[in-house]
């Protein structure tokens, strides 16, 4: 009995050593032990996935392979390995992994979750909207709707009580890309997201969207879980339906004959020449409030919690707004004088990179990455979060020290976009955007927070920081 126990517990780990050769042959990135089956699937249970990817990432290096069910991923951390892989081998790495829960959401019409000649139509049109003058009416339009957002902090903030800043940045962003995509026709009103029923959609996919999906990681469950989670399926249909109903709607008053004034009317031009099927234009409009909302919104949340646990910085930031401009509020052709405020937002952008594990590819080839073996139909996960955190690339990461980036003209707290053929499409825009709400904001309020609020993060489709209060008092 116990020769045969022992035996069967020979041969068991005997093909755990075979299963753990198997990866570690041909040059192959350092990484953990692999189970059989699950791989490394129940290590990251319970740990947040942007910090165990930074652990990975301290123990073993920029290049590292882990298991994750069925799919044989490889993180890529620093400025250097990603460039390799996106900007010098940018036909093996841009196509996205394809991942069952979202082909299945999208059907296969969109910008971020598809590859080939539909990313390529679908892209090239938006790419092609984002013209010189186009940009520069929406500057106005977003100056105007961050005038609005002061007002509404003037009102609640008033007697320094203590508020959530979230909803209303929250807002602010999203009226920005509703601005971008829909132009006059939404918007959402500050405070009240309740009333809104495409925020209330948002909200419950972006919750749900941010779990993990079993049959992405274990193609064998695809069929048993097919349509499941019910709830994520049933509300971005549910998304899908109301967005078309915007669509439709503006078909009624426009038909594509005369200049489009928003994104919504380029899709609708391009639909009527036949480029583009009806239903693809929903999709596109939620892909671009889903990348668009939050990653700005959370990028500026940050900014407020840091400035109001480093209020020597945001007096800093305050007086150098106040001087440059005066009674006035910042407008974009005041960016190059203001090279604090600049510094500013780099640091935000870089401290805490609210896309930590950036969207997934695939390597459609053999190759090498950093001396490296990466085989192809590998995921391919850009490590954005441990890459603004790296010891190699800053020195003290943890710290947030706008001072690094005066004298300083490194652009490589860029690669929170992402980069190479797939770098975000909305790079621009954010910047644009962050540039005229962080500079307007803290020209006109103060921040403060009675207690410290630290650099905790919530991991979600972008990272968010812990909620907190604060009392925004005017200057
Ligand atoms: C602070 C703000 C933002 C950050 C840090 C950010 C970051 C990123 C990252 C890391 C990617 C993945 C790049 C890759 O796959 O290699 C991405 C893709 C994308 N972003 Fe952003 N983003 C931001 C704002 C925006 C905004 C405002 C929009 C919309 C107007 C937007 C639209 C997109 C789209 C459509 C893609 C997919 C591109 C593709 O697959 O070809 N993003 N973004």
């Amino acid at each position: 009995m116990i020769t045969s126990t022992l035996l069967v517990c020979a041969i068991i780990l005997f093909l755990i050593g075979v299963w753990n050769r198997n990866f570690a042959r041909k040059n192959s990135p350092p990484g953990p032990f692999k189970w059989p089956i699950v791989g490394n699937f129940l290590m990251m249970k319970g740990k947040a996935p942007h910090l165990f990817a930074k652990d990975l990432y301290l123990k073993y290096g920029p290049v590292v392979r882990i298991q994750i069910g069925d799919c044989s991923s490889v993180f890529l951390t620093e400025y250097d390995t990603i460039k390799e892989a996106f900007v010098d081998k940018p036909e093996i790495f841009a196509p996205r992994f394809p991942r069952a829960s979202r082909e299945k959401a999208f059907r296969g019409m969109s910008i971020i979750a598809t590859s080939g000649e539909f990313h390529k139509k679908a892209r090239g049109i938006a790419s092609s909207h984002i013209t010189q003058s186009r940009f520069k009416k929406l500057e106005e339009d977003i100056s105007h709707e961050i005038e609005l957002l002061c007002d509404a902090l003037k009102e609640t903030s008033n007697g320094g009580t203590l508020i959530d800043p979230h909803k209303y940045i929250k807002s602010c962003a999203l009226n920005i890309i509703f601005k971008f995509l829909f132009g006059k026709s939404i918007r959402c009103d500050y405070g009240d997201n309740s009333t809104n029923q495409l925020v209330v959609e948002i909200n419950q996919v972006v919750q749900i969207a941010a779990r993990p999906f079993l049959q992405d990681f274990f193609p064998y469950l695809t069929k048993l879980l097919d349509g499941r989670p019910k709830v994520f399926f049933e509300r971005f249909e549910s998304l899908h339906e109301y967005t078309m109903s915007i669509v439709n709607e503006r078909l009624k008053v426009y038909d594509g004959s005369t200049e489009p004034t928003d994104l919504l009317e380029e899709y609708i031009v391009r639909y009527k020449k036949g480029e583009i099927e009806l239903d693809a234009i929903g999709f596109i409009m939620i892909d671009l409030i889903l990348a668009g909302t939050d990653t700005s919104a959370n990028t500026i949340l940050f900014t407020i919690s840091a400035l109001c646990d480093n209020p020597d910085i945001q007096e800093k930031l305050f007086s150098e707004l106040n001087g440059v401009i005066g009674d006035r509020l910042p407008h974009m052709t005041d960016k190059s004088a203001l090279p604090y405020t600049n510094a500013v937002i780099k640091e935000s952008l870089r401290r805490f990179s609210v896309a930590p594990l950036g969207l997934t590819h695939v390597a459609t080839e053999d190759t090498e990455i950093r001396g490296y073996t990466i085989r192809k139909g590998d995921q391919i996960i850009q490590n954005l979060y441990a890459t603004g955190l790296s010891p190699k690339e800053w020195n003290n990461p943890e710290e947030y020290d706008p001072s690094r980036f005066l004298n300083n003209d490194s652009t490589k707290y860029k690669t929170v976009f992402g980069c190479g053929p797939r770098v975000c499409l909305g790079m621009s825009l954010a910047e644009s955007e962050l540039f005229l709400i962080i500079s307007t904001i803290f020209k006109t309020f103060k921040f403060k927070s009675d207690k410290r609020i630290g650099t905790d993060t919530i991991f979600g489709v972008t990272l968010s920081p812990v909620a907190y209060q604060v009392s925004v008092d005017t200057r």
